[in-house]
């Protein structure tokens, strides 16, 4: 039988999704309805969990170690336009890496599925 590569492999492993982090948090961090939120975070830790986050969402063999997601932006008051944002310019930075179609579409659907995790709940920030 013929297995396909995972997603990792394809798109060259560990280094490549390293590379695809620096790139979305330059981007995140550059834009100025996004920054805020990254004011005192301790960036290379970040990174290092998007990093495993990727790699284990796209098939590799790093285990995910962060937070929980919901617990981890538990009290940022993260909107869903900012929440969009954020996932517009993970997408830009996998297209700019020449990742395929397939891959993007998954990568969409796990977005739209955390996305009630992130995003404040409207009934807790309203006040
Ligand atoms: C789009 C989907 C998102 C994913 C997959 C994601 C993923 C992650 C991961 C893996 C961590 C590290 C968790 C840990 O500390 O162990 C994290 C932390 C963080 N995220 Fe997100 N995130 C997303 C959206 C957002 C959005 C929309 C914002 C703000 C606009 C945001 C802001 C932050 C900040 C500030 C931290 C650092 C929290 C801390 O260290 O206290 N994230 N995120």
């Amino acid at each position: 039988m013929i297995t396909s590569p995972s997603y990792y492999d394809q798109i060259g492993g560990a280094p490549v999704v390293r590379e695809v982090v620096e790139r979305f948090y330059d981007r995140v961090l550059g834009d100025d309805d996004l920054k805020p939120y990254f004011t005192g975070i301790d960036m290379p830790r970040l990174k290092r969990h998007m990093v495993m986050l990727l790699c284990s969402v796209l098939g590799g063999p790093e285990p995910y170690e962060g937070r929980d997601l919901g617990e981890a932006h538990a009290g940022m008051g993260i909107t869903s336009e900012h929440y969009d944002k954020v996932g517009e310019h993970l997408v830009a930075v996998l297209q700019g890496g020449g990742v395929g179609e397939d891959i993007l579409r998954d990568v969409g659907l796990v977005l739209g599925k955390v996305k009630s995790s992130i995003v404040a709940d409207p009934a807790e920030t309203a006040d």
